[in-house]
């Protein structure tokens, strides 16, 4: 693609930008596509891959497994574009030349709207490399990694991270991180050490909206942290003044969340969710990623139903496809055949 024809969605945004986070294991081409499909056109903007090791893509051998967590189905882009929802490639690492690489090789090989630098995920293994947020108290290696990503691409560029390392740090980061030739920096209110726990603050997260005011008013600041519904989504660009919001685990509580017209889906409408849900990953990725995956999203659309506890626990006992589709479908047959429909 030319860097004529890509236009920076970040900095087109006209309204604030409701966006699902990356997971792990979870934000697959697969999930992704079925958000789409169940979200209203227009409330759902962004959409980002799994973080995405840059060692790895600059690895000739080991880069096809790597690769399957930018995989982008032909349905998911079909979707993309219908419902004008931009995507994101996520990466992670702590060697500039190596982003550099593996940044020309994402946009040479692929079409997303934009790259987002991982500087937040807390997990000790990473951090103890001097990845993604022990870059936090590394402003040099960050900003090296910055200028390389940036360099090696006409894409828009992102930074995903925390508001400290070991203690609150708001000021500091924040004023390093919108010196930088970003256009987008997704700021999750809480510290490395904090993990998951605790809540996310957002006061701090206020705090870096101001800073961007008077520092860098052009880069768009995005919140993330403990929004459960889309509604909330909105209170929060209202209430802290930011240019988005970045919801994660809500999606999990509520596949729908980005559909707020909707009320409480039908016992029927959850099972044909979950089912196409496993055609979606079966089409991507049997014979590739473990079964097992699934397992975590069955409580999703389980729940909230009579039987749904025993279908659920019948659930993760499957290991196969058509097992699974074997078990929603006998329970469907089972309850659309009583006389009240209960
Ligand atoms: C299962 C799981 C996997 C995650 N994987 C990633 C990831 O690959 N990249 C990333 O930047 N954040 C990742 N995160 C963090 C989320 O993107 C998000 O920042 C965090 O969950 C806080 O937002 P929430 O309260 O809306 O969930 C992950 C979170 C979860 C729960």
């Amino acid at each position: 693609m030319h860097p004529e024809s890509v236009s920076n969605f970040w900095a087109n945004a006209q309204q604030p930008l409701m966006i699902l986070a990356p997971m792990e294991d979870v934000t697959d081409t697969a999930f992704r596509e079925l958000v789409m499909r169940i979200s209203e056109p227009g409330n759902l903007n962004v959409v980002y891959t799994e973080f995405t090791s840059t060692d790895g893509l600059c690895h000739p051998e080991g880069r096809h497994r790597v690769e399957e967590r930018l995989k982008v189905s032909r349905s998911e882009r079909e979707l993309l574009h219908e419902h004008n929802v931009k995507i994101v490639a996520q990466i992670w690492g702590n060697n500039p030349q190596k982003y550099a690489e593996a940044v020309q090789y994402i946009t040479s090989q692929y079409d997303f709207d934009g790259i987002d630098i991982n500087m937040g995920c807390p997990v000790r293994k990473v951090v103890a490399q001097g990845s993604c947020s022990a870059l936090i108290n590394n402003e040099a290696l960050a900003g090296e990694i910055i200028a390389a990503t940036k360099e090696a691409t006409h894409l828009p560029l992102s930074v995903k991270t925390r508001i400290g390392l070991g203690k609150v740090d708001t000021n500091r980061w924040m004023s390093f991180l919108l010196s930088q030739p970003l256009d987008a920096i997704i700021l999750h209110g809480r510290i490395q050490k904090q993990m998951s726990e605790g809540q996310a603050n957002w006061e701090e997260i206020a705090k870096a909206v101001q800073l961007k005011e008077e520092l860098a008013p052009h880069i768009k600041l995005i919140g993330n942290g403990d929004v459960y519904s889309f509604e909330d989504a909105r209170h929060r660009v209202k209430e802290y003044g930011t240019n988005g919001v970045m919801i994660g685990r809500g999606i999990f509580h509520n596949p729908w969340l980005f559909n707020p017209q909707k009320a409480e889906p039908p016992v029927e409408e959850k099972l044909d969710t979950l089912l196409t849900h496993l055609n979606l990953f079966e089409q991507n990725w049997r014979g590739i990623k473990p079964f097992a995956i699934l397992r975590r999203f069955f409580k999703i659309y389980l729940a909230g139903f009579p039987g749904a506890g025993n279908l659920r626990a019948d659930m993760m006992q499957v290991n196969n496809f058509d097992a699974a589709r074997k078990s929603v479908e006998h329970f469907k047959h089972k309850k659309l055949a009583m006389p009240n429909n209960a």
